[in-house]
């Protein structure tokens, strides 16, 4: 275990050593990794280092509210509003793999703007042990590894938690005082709420599947999954009043796991199933049916897409 008291004086002082008076950036999710990469290296350069967060309309419920106020202390944080543009670039994209790579390209053209604007000669990155090993071994490629150090042609890339594993990065984090909505975060993927809509993307399925995801992280927090979340799965008949309706399918999923490469579904007790079903039907009248997913990984995956 990781003395996080001590690598944190180390890891600011070499940061410092390494950026001097330079300038540098991050792309700050939200998530622990970047979270706690950005407070290191704001605490080692202050207004020299530029933090970016792009708003790609693919948060979660009040996330991108959550950053402003948890980061409200980096006077130099740039919040992009890129939210049209994602979705306009995902029109009529169904393919799961197609969708991530215009999420990626999108993200870079964004980041690259304020990078540049910004004349930063380093990036930091929020990378850990675990995603070096799997982009070495060539098993993922990593969003926060590829891709952005190639845009602008910085002097140096800095990754100040390169060593740590994930329960690591959340002791730093605790250490550092960040709340517990970052610290304790559950895994979010990196292309966000399109992994959890099925086929195309629209701003309708995109508030279903926010608002779904909401109500089952809120139900579900206390029997302390791994990852819970929602999903829009297609179309089903309902019935609304006296009339027969053709609402969305939303999927609910809840897993515990050790590291994401397996999941087993949690066995949730039936009352807290119908309320999710409830509120969820209740909030969002173009909901006909709520079905929960029991598949374990393998033989599903996680998420959806
Ligand atoms: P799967 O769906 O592959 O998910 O069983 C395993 C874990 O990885 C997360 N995940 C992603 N994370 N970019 C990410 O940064 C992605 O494209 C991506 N796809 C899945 C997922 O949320 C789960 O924690």
């Amino acid at each position: 275990m990781v003395d996080a008291e001590a690598f944190i004086e180390e890891a600011v002082a070499e940061i410092r050593d390494e950026v001097g008076d330079a300038h540098a950036v991050i792309a700050l999710s939200g998530g622990v990794d970047s979270s706690v990469a950005a407070t290191l290296a704001y605490e080692a350069l202050g207004e020299n280092l530029t933090p970016v967060y792009v708003d790609t309309g693919l948060m979660r419920k009040g996330e991108t509210d959550q950053i402003r106020e948890t980061f409200a202390f980096m006077e130099s944080l740039e919040v992009v509003e890129a939210q049209e543009r994602f979705l306009d670039a995902l029109s009529g994209v169904t393919d799961p793999e197609e969708k991530r790579h215009v999420i990626g390209e999108q993200f870079i053209r964004e980041f690259e703007t304020v990078a540049k604007e910004s004349d930063a000669d380093y990036l930091v990155q929020g990378t850990i042990y675990p995603d070096r090993i799997e982009s070495e071994g060539n098993i993922k490629s990593h969003h926060n590894v590829g891709g952005l150090p190639d845009v602008v042609d910085f002097e140096g890339i800095v990754e100040p938690v390169r060593d740590l594993y994930k329960d690591e990065v959340r002791d730093v984090a605790r250490e550092l005082g960040l709340e517990e909505i970052i610290s304790e975060r559950m895994p979010f993927p990196g292309p966000g709420l399109a992994v959890r809509v099925i086929g195309e993307i629209t701003a309708e399925k995109l508030e279903v599947a926010r608002e779904s995801c909401h109500i089952v992280e809120d139900e579900v927090e206390a029997h302390e999954p791994w990852q819970a979340f929602a999903a829009v799965i297609g179309k089903a008949t309902g019935v609304k009043g006296d009339n027969r309706v053709h609402g969305w399918v939303v999927s609910v999923r809840s897993v515990e796991s050790r590291d994401g490469m397996t999941a087993r579904a949690q066995e949730l007790p039936w009352e807290t199933l119908q309320r999710i079903q409830s509120r969820i039907t209740g909030t969002l009248p173009n909901v006909a049916r709520v079905v929960y997913d029991v598949t374990h990984k393998p033989p599903a995956t996680i998420e959806y897409e």
